[in-house]
């Protein structure tokens, strides 16, 4: 199996990513999880990490709290569309397995370190605050990472969280930036992605049809999740962003995308955290980035109901 490190906000659809993750041991192992600050600040992410873990009956993957603000902004967090825990929705008991002691920026560079070069895939579902500052600690790591598959940006669904931007991005675009311009291998899921997997009422039902704490959590989960999008945007259902990267790492036959430059926006109040995605090539800036465009709607449902089933 592919060896990974989930980087996270939980947040509802970061919970189903790590789920999904968790479900399918063939392809992936998880060799931590570690939280950032974005959805709800740290001491909630990093909780409901080790809820989710808990969930799956995984209380032994290690789980690390990373950094609890944007590299030089103050937080913006996202509690009108997750709620006040982050994980709104079915009640759930608090977490008894441990937070490990290691700071999560620590964990990353030193599983770098560790492990062969270009064997470990970082894959980031909230803001990139601690994928950066691990690179700018440790610089050495840079080159060791196979790829960076991450969930954030936006091109032709433009922003969610401002007109011009994507939450992740928005909420630490220096991170991000650094991030872009690494030079590691790098595949992005945007809204433009996400916004096509949609949980409609057949595929919640779905989810509770498996008779399972899991299937009714993230249906209760998914539910909760959905009101946002309803209200707001009078979509079908809710989009499930994060799970993308990891239906991406199982099986990247379900989506399409180019490899283009994308760059981040730092210095315009207007547009701060867009991702300036060069999707028509009409510039001769180099590719940094692989930016899915589209995605196999069913082929992704069917993959996630079977995955989630065996837990
Ligand atoms: C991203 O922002 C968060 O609210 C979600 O968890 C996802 O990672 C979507 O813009
Ligand atoms: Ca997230």
């Amino acid at each position: 199996p592919r060896k990974i490190i989930i980087d996270t906000d939980p947040g509802q659809d970061d919970a189903v990513a790590i789920l999904l993750a968790l479900g399918s041991p063939d392809e992936l192992e998880v060799l931590g999880i570690t939280a950032v600050a974005g959805n709800v600040p740290l001491a909630l992410t990093q909780k409901n990490a080790r809820i989710v873990c808990e969930l799956a009956g995984r209380p032994d993957v290690a789980v690390f709290a990373g950094c609890d603000a944007p590299l030089s902004r103050p937080l913006v967090t996202a509690e009108h569309v997750h709620g006040k825990t982050g994980l709104d929705g079915p009640e759930m008991v608090d977490p008894t397995m441990p937070l490990q002691d290691q700071h999560a920026v620590d964990f990353i560079i030193e599983t770098l370190r560790r492990e062969a070069p270009g064997t470990v895939t970082l894959c980031p579902l909230g803001p990139l605050t601690n994928i950066a500052a691990a690179f700018l600690k440790a610089p050495d790591i840079v080159e060791r990472v196979q790829e960076i598959v991450l969930m954030g940006g936006a091109y032709f669904e433009v922003g969610n969280i401002t007109p011009a931007a994507e939450f992740n991005i928005y909420v630490d675009p220096e991170a991000a930036a650094h991030v872009f311009g690494a030079g590691v291998p790098l595949v992005v899921l945007p809204l433009d992605a996400t916004h096509k997997v949609l949980t409609t009422t057949p595929r919640i039902d779905a989810f509770r049809a498996m008779n399972s704490a899991v299937g009714d959590t993230v249906a209760a989960w998914t539910d909760f999740f959905e009101r946002f999008d309803k209200e707001k945007y009078g979509s079908e259902g809710a989009p499930l962003h994060d799970p993308c990267v990891i239906a991406y790492l199982i099986k990247p036959e379900l989506f399409s995308g180019r490899k283009i430059n994308v760059e981040i926006e730092v210095a315009s109040d207007l547009t701060r955290g867009m991702t300036v995605a060069d999707w028509w090539r009409v510039t001769d800036r180099p590719d940094n980035a692989f930016f899915i465009g589209d995605v196999d709607t069913e082929g992704f449902f069917t993959l996630l109901t079977e995955r989630l089933a065996r837990l």
